[in-house]
């Protein structure tokens, strides 16, 4: 199976680190839900060698894609992917930050909770989950390129959509993690952080 080749990858995967770099933990493991080709998973993973790096996805040419990207560009805290589905119990106890990029608008609804209970469950006190891609806020989009991306996606699977961020921090808060910062990126896009607040 061929590394996969995700163009958005390497648009956003240097915003992306410059979010992530100072707010990962100086130690640990990061477990990425739906890492998708692995691009993301080996170019995060070569910049900040001193963590450990979970890869995860339900599609198992995703998780042959994530290895042969493993051994195209190898680095010490990469870990072998494992097979994650939101909407099933998780593979991994324990972490110590959660990535989940540009997975919840195109997953059926349900995942969009179940991303929270888990990160609730996983995460340590103090621990952050960063999700990343479009939302709307207080049930607006922030663009007209987005609506016009809801279209698509609502015509892809009316189950898939755009969320709001305002209800993603209602589920954060019903699972013990709160949403701190909201980060503007390039294309009308955001990472949203959230911090788990409870031990
Ligand atoms: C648009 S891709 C994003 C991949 C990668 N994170 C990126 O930003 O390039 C969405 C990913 O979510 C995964 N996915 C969809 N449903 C899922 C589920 N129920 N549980 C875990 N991953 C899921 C897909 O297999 C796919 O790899």
């Amino acid at each position: 199976m061929p590394a996969l080749d995700f163009a958005a990858t390497h648009r956003n995967r240097d915003v992306l680190l410059g979010v992530l770099k100072p707010r990962l933990p100086g130690s640990g493991m990061v477990l990425e839900i739906g890492s998708g080709s692995g691009q993301h998973h080996v170019y995060f993973g070569a910049a900040l060698p001193h963590l450990n790096w979970q890869p995860t996805d339900i599609e198992p040419d995703h998780l042959r894609s994530i290895t042969a990207w493993q051994d195209l560009q190898p680095s010490a805290g990469l870990l072998p992917a494992k097979k994650l589905d939101l909407l099933k119990p998780w593979p991994v106890q324990q972490a110590d930050a959660v990535l989940c990029f540009n997975v919840i608008h195109i997953s059926p609804r349900a995942c969009t909770p179940a991303l929270f209970e888990g990160a609730g469950q996983v995460l340590p006190k103090g621990g952050r989950l960063f999700t990343y891609g479009p939302y709307t806020f207080g049930g607006l989009h922030t663009a007209q390129s987005n609506v016009r991306f809801q279209e698509l996606l609502e015509s892809m699977d009316p189950d898939f959509g755009v969320r709001d961020a305002d209800e993603l921090a209602e589920l954060a808060l019903e699972n013990g993690l709160s949403l701190v910062e909201k980060v503007a990126m390039p294309a009308n896009n955001f990472t949203l952080v959230f911090e788990k607040t409870d031990a």
